[in-house]
């Protein structure tokens, strides 16, 4: 059973991942509304060098960083209604990407771009403690 992590953790865990990451990288996040996809797609995008991160909301789906290997995309699919409104993401611009890091990836059906490495995050009866498994695939 994987221990339960606090928000710290979490963090500490997203910015090690982000480090650890080899380039044109595809983490997958999933998990419901909530679970903590965003904060630890920050944090994956912190340790891949981004110095600034947009958690306004946004209608974009996809949004570019500079991270010190090169671009970060981080692509959130939940506003899709189905599969086929991802043909219009533009998925080809990813293909230089250092990481593309997907929220709701089975949004987008067979247009998301197959992960090198999922995770899956869960609320807990602790509402400050998630559940983070780490796929690798
Ligand atoms: N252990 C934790 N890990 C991640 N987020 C947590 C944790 N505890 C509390 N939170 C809070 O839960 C919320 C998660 O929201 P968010 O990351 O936007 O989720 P999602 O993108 O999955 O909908 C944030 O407000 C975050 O601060
Ligand atoms: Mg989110």
């Amino acid at each position: 059973m994987p221990p339960d992590l606090g928000l710290a953790e979490v963090e500490l865990l997203g910015r090690e991942l982000g480090e650890a990451l080899r380039p044109g990288e595809v983490v997958w996040l999933e998990g419901e509304l909530g679970a903590g996809k965003t904060t630890l797609v920050q944090s994956i995008a912190s340790g891949l060098g981004v110095a600034e991160f947009a958690t306004s909301p946004t209608y974009n789906l996809v949004h570019r960083y500079e991270g010190r290997r090169g671009p970060v995309f981080h692509v959130d699919c939940y506003r899709l209604r189905v599969p086929d409104e991802a043909a219009e993401l533009g998925w080809e611009r990813l293909a230089l990407a250092d990481a593309v890091l997907i929220e709701w990836p089975h949004r987008a059906g067979a247009w998301a771009l197959p992960p090198t490495r999922r995770i899956r995050l869960a609320h807990t009866t602790d509402p400050d403690r998630r559940r983070v498994e780490v796929i690798a695939s």
